[in-house]
Formats: structure tokens, sequence, C-alpha cells
């Protein structure tokens, strides 16, 4: 006990509610917080003036360990605010940048107070600042997840003036700024494009300014995802990682400014380009969060630390830890060309190969014979389903399949119903070209009246059909994002009324529908955030179904989001590449959620013998792959393999899932650059384990120290393996 009692008070902690505090309130010379982690620390100090700044956040060793102290690692006089703003001196990247009424464009915060709340059940530290003159309260939010070594930030603006007319206008809102000690930074993000999503690329941060951004409500060139390390080389275990995501779907933007110094800032939020609010006597606005974390063991462990997160606190709740079910998607065999028996024909083939769930995708409604028309009439089609249909999906049911279908809702082709009769109802510009993409328009959803016909038009689709999955798509980015219709002074306000809206109407959709799964989906894996996640069970993740294209895909995905949110389908383009077999198709799908997109109608038994048995082996694994801790041992990028292990909580079976890649797997090179050993991870050294069903039995300690031979042999070939404790 006494010993416990001088470790809290070595380590600077004190006792809160019982337990060690999250945020503990430093007093004397350096005051200010200490807020802790599981790992690390991050320190916020007082200067006696009326501001308060960030002075180390890295490993928890420093906790309690004052600034000066710490001079090696914290960051002595490079002085940053905690909340930068336009204002005074302009030398760092703001997060907030107002212009008030009479033009002065210069903002100057004064701390009013800062305290540990309770947000939804986590300690918090709620600073609230105000500006010198002028009516604007900041308050800034930092809420400790210490079990993900992760802390949330975000920050809500106020005109404070209680009468008036006078509005404030913010040209930019972050949701927060962070500050790595001086050191020299390499940062991995993802670059990519339609087809080839998340791929990784890892450059270094010299002195300027790195931003990854979207303008038009696609993240393909980057995802709001980073992960930033000071070891040069291979930072996959052993490194320190500093990491974080914004939980927005719209423009959203992470900036890293290197000092020559060799500090690092990173800020992150919605990106204000081509935004500006009006915030006029008593109306405020939050910004969405910024979540960020530290590890002293690397990318895979941030990455572990993400999934952890996403799976316990960011996705739905209601079905946050359900199983998601094996898919079938209509969409590569039938297209837009669908009616009922030739649906049931497929549901009928799905159900004997053991798919649990039938999803019809586009073409199945008024009009949509084609991309070039019906987006926007979200009624049946009957000239295809002349029963309507309810008809096709009670008979889907009988063969005990549930039934899912596609919807692209905030998109509208000028040939529809909707466009001729609200024409003014897209984004326009007047005297401009209405820029078409995919034959379609982009509905403006910051619209009150479109919101609402929104609403109505997808709550009669689930009231009247027995509807247990949306697939939610959106295939084309912003243009002419123009408001002409609105009041002047919140014409620049689209974009965020917009993402408003559409997050309010998949709550509400959800609220009303809480058995329906949600999949999001952008033109493949277009729209993959926190935001959405928040709001939708599952991402498709590529349009490309390539299974070697795939891994790569996969792998990236896996940096980010958890493996039960990434839907997987294997397809028919699989067999372009020569030497694919179904087997290895399968196995690639089987990393994530699996769906099956083949005309299965077209295979022949000993197809169709692969398939029940690939998916049969899914569902043992399944458990593991969705809920399990990921281990990706072998990157795609960096050699001629790859390999995933999920292991279930307590580490008592896992799966690993093993790949050969190309043609030269034959030759001798790649044998010499690769070691033939596996190693595995996230076992139990004490515990005794056998591979697959072989009689030999091994300890976790030799499996994870020595490792398994690498089990596959010759180019395009896979194997999946079972270890079990005895
Ligand atoms: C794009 C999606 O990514 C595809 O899976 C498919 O749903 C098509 N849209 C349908 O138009």
């Amino acid at each position: 006990m006494k010993l416990f009692l001088m470790t809290l008070l070595l380590g600077g902690l004190t006792l809160w509610n019982g337990r060690a505090a999250d945020i503990t309130k430093i007093e004397g010379r350096a005051a200010g917080w200490d807020i802790t982690t599981r790992r690390s620390v991050c320190q916020l100090r007082l200067d006696g003036a009326g501001g308060i700044y960030p002075v180390f956040w890295g490993d928890r060793a420093c906790a309690g360990v004052s600034p000066e102290q710490n001079r090696k690692r914290a960051n002595g006089p490079f002085r940053l605010d905690e909340v930068p703003v336009r204002g005074t001196y302009a030398d760092k990247m703001p997060v907030l940048e107002v212009v008030y009424a009479d033009g002065t464009r210069d903002c100057e915060l004064t701390l009013v107070s800062a305290d540990v709340v309770s947000v939804e059940g986590r300690e918090t530290l709620k600073i609230v600042q105000r500006d010198k003159h002028y009516p604007l309260e900041v308050v800034s939010y930092l809420r400790v997840l210490p079990e993900y070594d992760l802390i949330e930030k975000w920050i809500e603006v106020t005109n404070t003036a209680r009468r008036g007319k006078e509005e404030i206008r913010i040209e930019n809102l972050l949701s927060g700024s962070a500050l790595l000690p001086a050191d020299r930074y390499f940062l991995t993000h993802h670059s990519g494009q339609w087809f080839r999503e998340y791929q990784l690329r890892k450059t270094e941060l010299t002195a300027g300014v790195k931003s990854l951004l979207s303008r038009d409500f696609f993240a393909f060139e980057n995802t709001p995802w980073f992960a930033v390390t000071n070891a040069p080389g291979d930072d996959a275990h052993h490194a320190e990682v500093w990491f974080g995501q914004v939980h927005y779907s719209g423009n959203w933007r992470i900036d890293f400014e290197a000092t020559h110094s060799s500090h690092l800032q990173i800020v992150g939020g919605i990106n204000f380009w081509d935004t500006e609010l009006s915030l006029l006597p008593g109306q405020s606005f939050r910004s969405p969060k910024f979540s960020m974390g530290y590890t002293p063991d690397g990318t895979e462990d941030a990455a572990q630390l993400a999934h952890a997160y996403v799976r316990g606190e960011i996705l739905p709740a209601p079905h946050r830890d359900r199983i998601r079910p094996v898919l079938y998607n209509s969409w590569y065999a039938t297209a837009f060309d669908v009616d009922e028996e030739q649906q049931l024909a497929l549901a009928r083939r799905a159900k004997e190969i053991g798919v649990e769930l039938f999803v019809i995708d586009d073409g199945w409604f008024k009009g949509r014979k084609s991309d070039n028309a019906g987006l926007g009439d979200w009624t049946v089609d009957p000239e295809k389903f002349p029963n309507g249909l309810q008809s096709m999906i009670s008979r889907i049911n009988e063969l005990g399949l549930d039934f899912g279908i596609w919807v692209e809702p905030e998109m509208i082709n000028p040939n529809s119903d909707l466009y001729r009769k609200h024409p003014d109802w897209v984004l326009n510009f007047p005297n401009r070209e209405r820029t078409e993409w995919r034959n379609q328009l982009t509905l403006n959803l910051a619209r009150e009246d479109v919101y609402q016909y929104l609403l109505k038009s997808m709550t009669d689709l689930l009231a009247q059909n027995n509807i247990k999955f949306v697939k939610w798509d959106r295939n084309r980015g912003l243009t002419q994002p123009g408001w002409p219709e609105a009041d002047r002074r919140i014409q620049r306000e689209v974009r965020v009324r917009y993402m408003e809206n559409l997050y309010r109407l998949i709550e509400t959709l959800r609220e009303r529908f809480p058995e329906v799964i949600f999949e999001n989906c952008s033109s493949g894996g277009g729209r993959p955030d926190l935001g959405m996640l928040q709001r939708m069970d599952q991402t498709w993740a590529s349009d490309n179904t390539d299974p070697i294209d795939r891994l790569f895909i996969q792998y990236g995905y896996l940096s980010a989001w958890p493996a039960n949110t990434m839907v997987c389908w294997t397809n028919n383009s699989d067999y372009h590449r020569a030497g694919l077999s179904l087997d290895y198709t399968f196995d690639v799908a089987m990393q994530g959620v699996l769906g099956i997109g083949q005309d299965i109608t077209k295979w022949n038994d000993r197809e169709m013998a692969t398939a029940k048995r690939k998916i049969a082996e899914y569902k043992e694994v399944r458990e593991l792959v969705q809920r399990g801790v990921a281990d990706r041992l072998r990157s795609p990028f960096e050699g001629n393999r790859s390999a995933v292990q999920y292991t279930e909580a307590g580490a008592s079976r896992a799966a690993v899932f093993c790949y050969n890649l190309g043609e030269t797997m034959e030759g001798t090179t790649v044998q010499m650059r690769e070691s033939q050993m596996l190693r595995l991870r996230s076992l139990d050294p004490g515990k005794k384990y056998r591979i697959n069903n072989d009689a030999a039995t091994y300890t976790g300690d030799y499996l994870m120290k020595i490792g398994i031979r690498w089990p596959v042999q010759g180019a395009y070939k896979s194997a999946v393996i079972r270890i079990t404790e005895i």
C-alpha cells in the first residue's frame, strides 16, 4: 500500500473518483495539466498571463516530470498556444481565424477557466477562453481515452453578444493542434485514387508544411488518417508513433508543419477552403473531433489501438459487437439489368453456398436502365418489378436469407422526375454549367426541403419492405458547390450544412430502423473516415476486387480501420490474372467482411463446392477476423509475400492468412530477400499451441520468437493456418 501511494506521488498523479486520474492538475511554478493515458502524457502549462500552451506530448515516463527537468524532450522555448489563433504573432498554423464585425481580423484569447468535466463518461479537460475585447468564446475539449492511448480534441466557438446583429465570421476552425517534441519525423499516410485506395507512403517531414486534405468530399488522394514516427526505417514494432484521424466526411485537412528547429505541429479538422461561417449573436459552431494517440510500440500497435477504438467507441452501438453476415451482391452479375426471377436464381445459388444476406445493387428503381437516369426517384421500377419489391424479398426471405438494397440518396440524374420538378435542388452557380459526373449532379443537402424529401423517400423504402441492409453509395465529387437560393450571408456554409444534414439523415434513419445494417460506399472506398464509421457499420473498401491489388488495398485499410468494417468480395475479374484460383480469391476476401460478387448462376459444380467449403471455413474463423487482434506480419509493400494474423482475446485461437504474390516467387531473389520463417504475434508465450491438425505442439514463445516455416509454395498461392491452444 505504502509502495502504491509512493508510486502515485512519484508519478505526480492524484486520485480522482477512486482511481488514478487521467487529467491531473499541476500546481506551483509550472502550473498546468498532465493528461495521461496508459503509455503517454500530454503536458499543458499556464504562462501566468492568460495563456495555456502544450510543452510535451509523448512517453508517459515524463508524467510528473516538470518541463524544466525534462529539458531534453520538452519543447523548451518553442512557444505555441493550445488553441493557436490568427492574431498577434502569425508564425504558427492557426486553428481559428475570425473576422469581427468592425473588420478586425486579429483574435486575442485569454483563459477564463480550465476544468475537468465528464463527457460521455470520460474525463475531459474543458478549456474556456475569450477574446480580450470582442464577444467570442472559444471552448476547447481534450477527452481522454486512456486504454486506447488517445485524446480526442474538438472546439466550440460562440458569438456571446446578447443583442444586436453583429456577426462574427469564421474563416477557419480546425478541431485541434498538437506539438511534438523536437526530433526528426517521418509521416506515413494513405495515397490513392479510385481502384487504388489506401496505398501506404512514408516520407520525411523536412522544414515546411505538408497537407493531407480533401476539397471535393472524396478521400481518394489521401484519407483523414496519419501516423508520424521518429524512426526512419522499420517502425512496425519498436518506434514512437503519433497517430490520428479527423472524424469528418466532407472537406477535411491535416497539416504538418516541421520547423528548422525540428519541432512538429499537427493540426486537423474541417478544411475551410471555400467555406466561411457566420455566427450571429448567440450562435455557436462545434468542430468535429480530431483524435490523436501515442504509442512507443510502433505502427502495428498504432493500428491495433485504432481498431480497438473504432470497435469500442466509434461504430454505431446497436451493431458494434455483431458478427457481420456473409453477403452476396448482384452488381457484377447483373448490373442495371435486374428482375425478380433472375435475382431469385442468384439468391438460391447464394443460399446453397452458405451466404446469409442477399443484396441487390444499383438498377432496381424507376427508370434506372443505365447510369444515365433514375437517381432521385426512389420508388421501385414497375417494368422490372411489376409485383413490387416486397414480393421478391419475401421469396428471398423464405430461402432463409436476409435482404439488402443499394441506394445513392445524395445524387440525382438530370433525367429523373425529381430533377424535372426541382432543378433548383442541386448544387449550382448561376451562369455556370452544371458539370455532370457519371451523368449525375449532387443534391443540395444543405436545404431543409431536400433533407425532408430524402428522409421520406428512404423511410418509405425501409418501412414498406423487409430490408435489413442498406449499401449507401455516392459516386461523384463536388463541382459548382453553390447555393444561390440562400441568403448571401450563409451561402459559403453550404458544404458544412450539407454534412450536418447528411449525418442527421443517416442518424434519423438509424433511429427509425435500428435493425438495419448500413454499408458505407463512395465509388468504392472514397469516403472512409470516422465520421462515416460513427454512423455506418462497414465500408466497401474498393471497386477493385482483383485479389493481388486487394492485398495492398486491405493492408493499407487496416492501418486505420478494423477488419469488421472492411468489406471484401470475391469477383469475376479475379480470373483475369493467369494462375489465380478461386481458393486464393476467397483467402484474400476472407481477411475482412466476406462478400461474393460473381455471377454464381454460371458456376460449375466444382466452383460451387469450392465456394461452399471456403464460406464454411470463413464462418469458422470470422469471429477471429472480425473481433480479434490483427497483426500484419508481412507487408506486400515490402516484399513478394503478405500475411495477416487474427488472434482472439485470450490468445487461445488465431488464424494466419498467408499469400505469395507475383511470378518472381519462383525465383531466388525473393527467397534471398525474405525470411523463410514467419514469426507470429499476440500469442501467450506460456501456452502450447497446435498448428492446423499437426501432431506437434509449440509454445507461444517459440511461435513468436522462432516462428513457423513460410507455408506457401509457388506464385499466387495462399494458405489459412489455424493456431489452436491445446
Ligand atoms: C459504385 C460502387 O462502388 C459499386 O460497388 C456499385 O455499387 C456501383 N457504384 C453501382 O452503381
